[in-house]
């Protein structure tokens, strides 16, 4: 296992536990290259189903439950006992959206709520690896709170980079309970990003997702799904998109295991962003080869208001490779769609439901056809952003009643 630049006229490659974050050589980002295992994949298949039965904490863990694809080199690891998270039947909401088989990968249901911790465990134990004391990222809220318990966990310092005023209070509450310092930065996530990467260097080990053992762990939500459908890929996958590690990483999961031949066909990749920050929705659009970042990115949705996404390019080579596209829903679409999935008991944070909104729309065009096998990703609990709930709820005046009474 070693890293390589994505960038294919360059090609670069580097030590597994290089500390470089982007290509010595053209600057591009970095992926970690996965042989493929030896063992059969029915074998395989059969012992990570197997590893559900044991109390060994890898194997209690959904995401180095399937070591055989990750960096594996660590003895011991950091872990919350992440993943294992259900496929849950849309009901209230197919019918809302006009399909007849429509699952939710519910994300929520991690350690800290959120799927970051799906991405912390590898990138902490990493870090942990190569003798970091201090660990850090920029956040929107999700990043910050999961970088907190691993570091914590880990018996690291944990330091967090935050936009100012922008962040629910609820994400803020976990970064604090976890005991991360925080910083906070006047302007946008781009702009908090943009001050932990020139500030920070050397002494702290940044764990953004353009760390790509992040994306390693990340990258196990698609064999957890595979599997829990019996290794029969959906026709479609849909997932929200913020910084676009999330998407990179379901892409490079599929890609090797198709390569691999865990799976006969790939499901299409669609990546959902709020029309106020869409840069990557817009090249989709355009045809442009270059991302235009979205100068000051506005949505309610806040953990996806990033205007200058650093993995675009990883993530549509993601959706090509999968004949998948992109593209945007409105913050109004956001809300309402949040709301439905509240009503099907699910529940989740706004930048999830952008799934259920994008879906609504394909069949509404008649761009999807209803008997799809449709899997979409909620990424963020509902209790990540309650003042949101309690605002759009409250501003219903039939509600209001039912709260006065
Ligand atoms: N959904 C939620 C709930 C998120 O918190 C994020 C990103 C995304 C979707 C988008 O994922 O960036 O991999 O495309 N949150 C980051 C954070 C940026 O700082 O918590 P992505």
């Amino acid at each position: 296992m070693h890293l390589r630049c994505i960038n294919p006229d360059c090609a670069d490659t580097l030590d597994l536990h290089d500390r470089a974050l982007e290509c010595p050589i053209c600057g591009e980002l970095l992926e970690v290259v996965v042989p493929a295992p030896s063992a059969a994949p029915a074998d395989l298949k059969r012992t990570w189903r197997e590893r559900k039965c044991s109390y060994d904490p890898r194997d209690v863990s959904g995401v180095w439950r399937f070591r055989e694809f990750l960096p594996d080199s660590y003895g011991e690891v950091v872990t919350l006992g992440e993943g294992n998270c259900p496929l849950v039947e849309g009901r209230k909401t197919a019918d809302w959206a006009g399909l007849r088989n429509l699952r939710f990968k519910h994300l929520g249901w991690n350690p800290t709520a959120c799927f970051k911790d799906l991405g912390m465990t590898v990138g902490v134990t990493e870090a942990l690896f190569l003798g970091a004391r201090v660990v850090g990222c920029a956040s929107t809220g999700n990043t910050s709170g999961s970088l907190a318990a691993y570091a914590a966990r880990a018996g690291l310092r944990a330091k967090v980079y935050l936009p100012a005023g922008q962040v629910s209070l609820n994400k803020l509450a976990q970064a604090v309970d976890f005991g991360a310092e925080i910083v906070h930065v006047a302007g946008s996530f781009d702009v908090a990003l943009e001050r932990i990467m020139s500030e920070a260097r050397g002494s702290l080990y940044f764990l953004n997702s353009i760390n790509p053992f992040r994306l390693e762990g990340q990258k196990t939500v698609m064999f957890e799904m595979l599997e829990q459908l019996g290794w029969q890929p959906p026709d479609y996958v849909i997932v929200p998109g913020g910084n676009l590690g999330n998407s990179s990483a379901f892409g490079k999961a599929l890609a090797e295991l198709h390569a691999a031949g865990f799976i006969d066909k790939l499901p299409r990749l669609v990546i959902v962003q709020a029309a106020g920050a869409n840069p990557l929705a817009r090249l989709w659009r355009s045809g442009s080869t270059e991302l235009e970042p979205v100068e000051s990115p506005q949505t309610a949705a806040t953990a996806i208001r990033i205007g200058n996404p650093r993995s675009w390019k990883k993530a549509l080579r993601a959706v090509q490779q999968t004949n998948g596209f992109v593209m945007d829903v409105s913050d109004e679409e956001i809300a309402e769609a949040k709301s439905m999935i509240g009503r099907d008991g699910i529940g989740c944070e706004p930048a999830s439901a952008t799934t259920l909104a994008a879906l609504r729309n394909l069949a509404e065009q008649n761009q999807i056809d209803r008997d799809a096998t449709v899997v979409a990703i909620l990424t963020g609990h509902a209790l990540k952003d309650t003042d949101y709930i309690l605002k759009s709820q409250f501003a219903e005046p039939a509600l209001q009643g039912v709260c006065c009474a």
